[in-house]
């Protein structure tokens, strides 16, 4: 049996010539070793391999860029590991940023012990509902996805964290409107990309169509600023990641629909704009 250290360095070499990251060589050894951490490769360099077969096909798929997010259904979001699979977007870290972007501000709106009634809409693998309840206890939050398929695996992750969170399958608001929710809060990371020319192999023929990019004919954020009333009782506050290129265009949509509104666009950790905050008296 080769060692740790011999199959790692193989990978490496043979990775060059695939855009193999040896990082993601060190995810799949960890996963198939049994090991709690990918720096446990690096640690127990000298341990006997136990499974090369199975490695072996999870390095084939890696070599066609395949996320390896997918090829070991796992994802860490805050910390925490999340079932993915094809269903779903890879949760990113600019959505980590978001939800620590909501925990900074919140106080500016609301006393966040209270019981705020959320929606997560477009929730994908369930990472936002499943951050925001962890730091708001209180908060009765309701995740949603016009996906019926992306839902399964919120669901999924749901349950595996104590549950709590309630699904609705729906496009937008839509659902809420039909259930005659009133919210304090929406949070929402739609598909925002404009230029498919920007987007990498592993992303665009791996992850869904349907989580990626924005149509302006179906806009998600649209349909949010033009349905938001008819989930409005008292004040509202929206919560979105955005496309660093959208800046002109939300706020048109802002003009277009929206009454006595604040809003605040927020810049990611590289300085982008990626976030945007509207608050509706
Ligand atoms: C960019 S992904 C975000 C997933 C997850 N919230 C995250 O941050 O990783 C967008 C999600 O929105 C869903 N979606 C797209 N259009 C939608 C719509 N009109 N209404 C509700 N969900 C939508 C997609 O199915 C996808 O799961």
């Amino acid at each position: 049996m080769p060692k740790v250290w011999e199959v790692y360095s193989k990978a490496i070499e043979e990775g060059k010539n695939h855009n193999v990251l040896s990082q993601d060589i060190r995810v799949l050894i960890a996963k198939v070793q049994g090991y709690a951490e990918p720096i446990d490769t690096l640690y127990n360099r000298d341990d006997e391999f136990r499974n090369l077969p199975l490695f072996q096909t999870y390095f084939e798929r890696l070599k066609k860029e395949e996320p390896v997010e997918y090829i070991i259904n796992e994802a860490t979001f805050l910390e925490r590991k999340l079932f993915v699979d094809r269903r779903v977007l890879i949760p990113r870290f600019e959505t980590e940023q978001l939800v620590s972007q909501i925990t900074e501000r919140i106080t500016k709106y609301y006393d966040p012990r209270n019981y705020l009634v959320v929606a997560d809409i477009g929730t994908g693998s369930g990472c936002i509902s499943l951050a925001l309840r962890s730091f708001f206890r209180n908060w009765l939050i309701t995740a949603s996805d016009v996906s019926e398929d992306a839902l399964e695996v919120a669901k999924q992750n749901f349950q595996t964290y104590g549950g709590g969170i309630r699904t609705l399958v729906g496009r937008s608001l839509e659902p809420y409107i039909a259930n005659k929710m009133n919210l304090d809060i929406i949070v929402s990371n739609p598909p925002y990309i404009l230029n498919k020319d920007e987007v990498q192999v592993s992303v665009k023929d791996y992850e869904p169509d349907t989580a990626l990019y924005l149509d302006k004919a179906n806009s998600v954020y649209e349909d949010i600023f033009r349905d938001c009333k008819k989930v409005k009782k008292g004040s509202l506050l929206m919560c979105f990641e955005i496309g660093y290129d959208l800046k002109e265009y939300l706020t048109e949509l802002m003009a277009k629909y929206l009454e006595n509104y604040e809003y605040e666009f927020v810049e990611d950790l590289d300085g982008r704009l990626r976030f945007l905050f509207v608050y509706l008296q």
